[in-house]
């Protein structure tokens, strides 16, 4: 089943088309990482799906629950880490939970300090939220975003402002959000950590979805990284695909159709050279997002 579907959804700023005919498709139980540049369109989505704001078109469900017929349906079963949140100071971080807990009723306090727990918050319960760091503020609010035990959990960049020691427990939180039943939906910037915890990630470019799938079905090229002695000639490597040299590691990069090593470590020992290295280097997302970035730059500027 579906836990977030959108069709063809546009917002427009007056002039300015902020979200242009986006559809998405998240299944349930999913990781999705949502990733995109500054002014994507990525909280404007966010904020749309949980009924926050109107788009000027479009449907979207989540889990089947029509977001206008619904709004508050929808909110009962989503939980939302906005990238803005706002926190009282002068309370204690249980209380501040406590009292975002009156909008929605029944949740105990054992449940609070489960969730403080969750996020490394326990020994911090009783301080004053004044006197909170920027990284504890970020646990807190994720806490914040679970209070309602959310099928459906929107973390609209959740790693800012967190240490490495932050982001490998708030990667581990995550995982195990997913393992108890929960659909997750991250957006980020940050390419390295949506591989390590997502499943599927889809790229949005000035409010258009430029493709969504596994990380491993997204494409991209593979290629095979070459280093002799002495120094290959080029155009014995082009036969094998197109040829780039890395001039830091002092290595080509021959991006391949398949896996060609054993052909290319044959033609290299016939003509006199010693294979110092060859290795073969999987897509990576980073390519990918930048490839699909720079294809579509100026397309719909202005
Ligand atoms: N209330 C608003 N009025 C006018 N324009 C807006 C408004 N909110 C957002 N925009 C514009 O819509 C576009 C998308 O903004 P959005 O905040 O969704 O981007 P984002 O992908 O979340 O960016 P970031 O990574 O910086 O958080 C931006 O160009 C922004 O300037
Ligand atoms: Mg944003």
């Amino acid at each position: 089943m579906s836990a977030i579907e959108i069709e063809n959804m546009t917002k427009s700023y007056g002039r300015f088309v902020a979200l242009d005919k986006l559809s998405l498709y998240v299944e349930e139980r999913d990781i999705f990482g949502f990733l995109g540049p500054n002014g994507a369109g990525k909280s404007t989505t966010i904020n749309c799906i949980l009924g926050l704001i109107k788009p000027d078109e479009g449907k979207i469900r989540v889990c089947g629950i029509d977001v206008e017929e619904n709004p508050l349906e929808v909110r009962k079963i989503c939980g939302y880490l906005p990238e803005n949140y706002g926190f009282y100071g002068n309370l204690t971080a249980f209380e501040n939970l406590k009292y975002f807990s009156e909008f929605y009723g029944g949740i105990s306090r054992d449940f609070i300090e489960e969730l403080l727990a969750l996020v490394g918050l326990s020994n911090a319960s009783d301080k004053k939220v004044a006197e909170f760091s920027r990284g504890m503020k970020q646990r807190l609010g994720l806490a914040q975003a679970l209070l309602n035990d959310p099928k459906v959990v929107f973390l609209d960049e959740p790693t800012n402002g967190l240490d490495p020691q932050g982001i490998a427990d708030f990667r581990n939180i995550i995982k195990e959000l997913q393992r108890n039943g929960k659909t997750i939906f991250f957006s980020s910037h940050i390419l390295p950590e949506v591989k390590e915890v997502c499943k599927t990630v889809g790229i949005i470019y000035r409010g258009k979805m430029l493709k969504v799938g596994k990380i491993s079905e997204l494409g991209g090229s593979l290629a095979i990284v070459v280093q002799t002695e002495p120094k290959a000639d080029e155009s014995l490597l082009k036969k094998f695909g197109k040829v780039g040299y890395d001039e830091i590691r002092d290595v080509y990069v021959v991006e391949v159709e398949r896996d060609c090593r054993i052909e290319l470590s044959k033609s290299l020992f016939e003509n006199g050279y010693v294979v110092k290295e060859l290795r073969l280097r999987e897509p990576r997302i980073e390519e990918v997002y930048f490839s699909l970035v720079r294809a579509n730059e100026g397309v719909n500027s202005g």
